[in-house]
């Protein structure tokens, strides 16, 4: 990815209504099993999802073809992480609740028409990969450690590309009026989410 290309990403992503707590760098890199821990099972679930957004949506060609590498992806950040872990002799915990990802789940409509229940699908996706950017960002710019900057970085510019990706498929299948609608109240909903959580340097969100 060019860098102009990837400062133009960043500031969408800063498009975010909230940046983080300046002081959750800190925290996190004194936590530093907990959050490698914690980003193994994001990037996991993520492969997890896009798998299961394929097998509830086989009729979407575009989807199908796009979310299928990106699978591969999700699971290659996963296997860095652990392999993170096994070289400084750390040990993948157990996967703790998400309260992030819970909380944002809550916001998903209820009911709705197939069109709208995906479009949710579609956007919670872009704003968890938006946010773990943005989060990926600070850490390649705060840490002391200049090797831990440069493989947060790696997976900044990744979780960039899985942002702009799922706004492409909501926009590819839905009108985009309606979609960049939605994403306003997406953002709105998660500034207040952002405001009300604890920060704390053992989660990724
Ligand atoms: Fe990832
Ligand atoms: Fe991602």
């Amino acid at each position: 990815m060019q860098k102009s290309e990837l400062s133009e990403h960043t500031r969408n992503i800063l498009g975010l209504k909230l940046p983080t707590d300046p002081r959750w760098v800190n925290l996190a890199e004194i936590s530093l099993e907990d959050i490698l821990t914690d980003h193994a099972y994001c990037e996991q679930k993520a492969a997890i999802t896009c798998i299961s957004l394929i097998q509830k949506n086989p009729e979407k060609d575009l989807l199908v073809e796009e979310l299928s590498p990106i699978v591969t992806e999700e699971w290659g950040h996963f296997r860095m992480v652990l392999s993170e872990l096994k070289k400084r002799g750390l040990k993948l915990g157990r996967q703790r609740k998400d309260i992030y990802v819970n909380k944002l789940l809550e916001f998903q409509i209820k009911g709705g028409s197939p069109t709208e229940r995906f479009l949710d699908q579609m956007l919670i996706m872009a704003l968890i990969e938006a946010r773990s950017c943005e989060r990926f960002k600070r850490l390649s710019e705060g840490m002391d450690d200049e090797y831990m900057r440069k493989f947060y970085r790696k997976f900044m510019e990744s979780e960039a590309g899985h942002y702009t990706l799922f706004i492409t498929l909501a926009e590819h299948y839905i009108d985009k009026t309606v979609v960049r609608k939605r994403w306003q109240q997406w953002l709105n909903y998660e500034k207040d989410l952002m405001n009300s959580t604890e920060v704390r340097g053992d989660r990724i969100h």
